[in-house]
């Protein structure tokens, strides 16, 4: 059958270094930055993957353009409102909830009708999220219980809000930023802390934006139609991606694993935080400050004895993408671990802390769930032996890659679907570890 692997040998211990895909997060908001910035910007090591495609695609439709050269992405910015948008313009964000999201803000001043499709994934998640705050700034949404399909027209006559922004999502953050650019006046949002690339890069641009960080929230203060110049970016690695092999690393016999230039923005590093406090083998190398971002090379090795946490629901944010990945480790450690308040986890790609569940308890773990919170009763001699067959599970990215570094370390025979869904955020995935030395058919 295509479009799925069979595994059915655990990886042989290996010791290398390697690069991962370049950040998805970083990758879209250079995009959606360079085509309002004034002039020509030049992105190196954008992803390649299908989510940035659909942004590039997006820009495109709104009036942008963009030329793939052999070493960059050049994309030549219209500046602040300065979109061509034409009759029954159409968007189609894919799989991405970042992008359709933030596009929704980038394109708030926009007179002319825009519609925004996406795939059945994205069709399914909540856009009320954006909707209210755009609402509050003048724009006016068509859409069916805030869901896509939706119908945006933006308005010249924006005025500035003030929000309090309490899921802690990037997301909508960067929505409404990328919406008070298009506005004048002064728009401050609290926002519960989470990824910070956007205002990174927009003080890096020297645009007047002001940032006051607190214990959880940041105030965050934009003032409106500033315009800005063209910039060039170079794109380093992403943690999320890295992530699946930090894992891979630590749950495999003697080996051990360098991943050279990921970002490692404090805001992003849950994932290693968590694992460390679990007895973890992970540290970071090389540290160096590039545009106001952290990049360093990851170094991680095998780790016997993980302990049980409880993990701080504070670190939740900070690790978002990588709790399938941070349960699995749970799963092999001695004691039980808890997890709280993950509500956010459901509103992803899929619903990731129910499919969570019905995985760990699949592959023969004690799962106990109240509300939003969950207990992994941890078996650190968890070895598999029997037939697992991964399918149905709304085509999620992360959940195809989490099951393949399953099957690679705790044994049994694996078919996984959907493999094509590593397109969206990682598609050199199965090639790097088939260059670690892994079997996969
Ligand atoms: C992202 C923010 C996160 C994350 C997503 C990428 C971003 O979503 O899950 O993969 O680039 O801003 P939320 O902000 O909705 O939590």
């Amino acid at each position: 059958m295509k479009n799925q692997v069979k595994i059915e040998e655990l990886i042989k211990p290996f010791k290398k270094e390697i690069i991962v895909s370049s950040d998805k997060s970083l990758s879209i908001r250079c995009i959606l930055l360079s085509s309002i910035a004034a002039g020509t910007s030049k992105i190196f090591n954008l992803l390649e993957s299908d989510d940035v495609l659909n942004a590039l695609k997006a820009i495109k439709k709104i009036g942008v353009n963009y030329k793939k050269k052999k070493y960059y992405t050049e994309i030549h910015g219209v500046g602040i409102n300065g979109f061509n948008i034409k009759k029954n313009t159409v968007i189609d964000a894919g799989n991405s909830g970042t992008l359709a999201r933030t596009i929704l803000g980038l394109c708030s001043a926009t007179k002319k009708k825009i519609k925004l499709i996406g795939d059945r994934s994205l069709s399914k998640r909540d856009f009320s999220r954006v909707i209210k705050p755009l609402n509050l700034f003048g724009v006016n949404i068509k859409s069916k219980r805030g869901k896509l399909p939706l119908e945006l027209t933006g308005s010249d006559l924006l005025r500035p809000i003030r929000y309090i922004e309490d899921k802690g999502s990037a997301q909508i953050k960067t929505c409404i930023i990328l919406s008070a650019i298009n506005t004048p006046g002064i728009t401050i949002i609290k926002s519960k802390k989470s990824r910070t690339h956007s205002e990174v890069m927009l003080k890096n641009l020297n645009y007047p934006i002001k940032i006051i960080k607190n214990k959880n929230y940041e105030l965050i203060e934009v003032k409106g139609l500033a315009q800005f110049k063209s910039f060039e970016y170079k794109v380093p690695g992403d943690i999320s991606s890295a992530s699946f092999f930090i894992v891979l690393t630590l749950l495999s016999k003697k080996s051990r694993l360098l991943i050279k230039d990921v970002n490692i923005n404090p805001s992003r590093t849950g994932i290693i935080k968590i694992l460390n406090k679990m007895n973890a083998n992970i540290k970071i190398i090389n540290k160096k400050n590039y545009k106001g971002e952290v990049i360093g090379d990851i170094k991680i090795k095998s780790t016997k004895n993980f302990k049980s946490i409880n993990c701080p629901s504070n670190l939740n944010t900070a690790a978002i993408d990588e709790f399938l990945l941070i349960f699995l480790i749970a799963a092999k450690s001695e004691g039980i671990s808890s997890f709280k308040n993950l509500e956010e986890l459901n509103k992803k790609e899929s619903p990731r802390l129910d499919l969570s569940i019905k995985f760990l308890r699949m592959i023969g773990i004690k799962v106990i769930r109240k509300k939003n919170d969950i207990k992994i009763y941890g078996n650190p001699e968890l070895e598999l032996h029997g037939n697992y067959r991964i399918k149905n599970f709304l085509k999620d990215h992360r959940i195809f890659m989490m099951s393949t570094i399953a099957a690679l370390t705790l044994n049994g025979t694996w078919v996984i679907s959907d493999k094509d869904s590593i397109k969206t955020s990682f598609p050199n995935f199965l090639n790097i570890l088939k260059k670690l030395g892994a079997k996969i058919n």
